[in-house]
């Protein structure tokens, strides 16, 4: 199917749609302002569902789509969206490399992460940003009370979403950010890229100390595989916040391998998720949201289901 076939496959006409140049006050028989997630797959995103609840909330006009996007159709699916008058778009797995690729504009967090979830459509270019880890800050900080500065931090994992966070935390001044990783390169890799950044170091897991952390955060794959990091249990020792980039209806793997084995708190990333969406909300409408409530909401989705 053609990028254009896909989009009305989503209920997405290829006719124009042209902004109005009246205030929003005479726009009550125009079509909502567009806005989407693309990514594949695509169809258990809960995007559409947090940006509605806080449209919603804050009496902002939106039509917000999930749409799926073959591999290599990227670039073509931007640019009918834009084409169409989508305003911004969530980007997720695999595209946000290419993201960041096409924007015209970047923010310096999408330069650091080398990857973008947000892209803006304005009238002179497309603008890209990077909120994961600011989302991940805002829930350690705002919603879990979990301080980072001063704090020694293991991330462990070193791949796409390891390397969205790794900017943001650094920039909260850690006293240390180890990433371990199970390929050790890697690790030392990401670490080698921010090294100006901050006191950050790569190594595997066979070289991780015990009892040296603070907070853990785990932004492997391996959870959806139902595999857990093969890291010692010491490692959990003395921590105060142990925490999965993953979440779901029950404790993923590795927070359910933390508690087993000692950890006094853990916390998934169902909250990384709703924070880093408000700030691309803010990023589009102006206003960050108040994120408590729809992050109550969506836990009682999910454990529901
Ligand atoms: P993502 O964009 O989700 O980060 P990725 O770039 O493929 O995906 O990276 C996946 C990360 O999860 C990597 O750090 C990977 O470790 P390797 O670099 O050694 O492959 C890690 N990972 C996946 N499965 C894992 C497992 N079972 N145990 C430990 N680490 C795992």
């Amino acid at each position: 199917m053609t990028t254009h076939g896909l989009l009305r496959a989503c209920g997405l006409e290829m006719t124009p749609y042209t902004p109005h140049a009246m205030s929003d006050l005479f726009e009550f028989d125009s079509p909502p302002p567009l806005y989407a997630v693309m990514g594949n797959p695509i169809e258990h995103s809960k995007s559409p569902r947090i940006h509605e609840l806080f449209a919603t909330a804050n009496n902002v006009r939106i039509d917000y789509r999930a749409i799926q996007v073959d591999p290599g159709g990227f670039a073509q699916a931007v640019h009918s969206f834009q084409a169409m008058g989508g305003r911004g778009l969530n980007v997720t797995v695999p595209f946000k490399f290419e993201a960041r690729a096409l924007a015209d504009r970047r923010s310096p967090r999408v330069e650091l992460a080398e990857s973008a979830n947000t892209l803006k459509m304005e009238s002179d270019g497309i603008f890209a940003d990077n909120t994961d880890g600011i989302g991940l800050v805002n829930d350690l900080q705002r919603n879990l009370g979990c301080s980072i500065v001063g704090r020694r931090v293991l991330l462990v994992g070193a791949g796409g979403a390891a390397s969205g966070v790794v900017g943001p935390l650094l920039e909260q001044q850690p006293v240390r950010l180890i990433i371990a990783n199970r390929s050790a390169d890697r690790a030392v890799a990401l670490a080698a890229r921010f090294a100006a950044f901050g006191p950050v170091r790569g190594l595997g897991f066979d070289t991780l100390d015990d009892d040296d952390f603070d907070i853990i955060v785990n932004a492997t794959s391996a959870s959806l595989g139902g595999e857990i990091p093969a890291l010692r249990p010491g490692v959990l020792t003395g921590t105060v916040l142990v925490y999965d980039m993953m979440y779901g209806g029950t404790a993923t793997p590795f927070l359910q391998w933390a508690s087993q084995h000692g950890a006094v708190r853990v916390a998934d990333g169902l909250g990384m998720l709703v924070e880093q969406a408000a700030v691309s909300f803010e990023i589009w409408h102006g206003v960050y949201p108040a994120t408590a409530d729809v992050i109550a909401t969506l836990r009682a989705d999910l454990s529901a289901v």
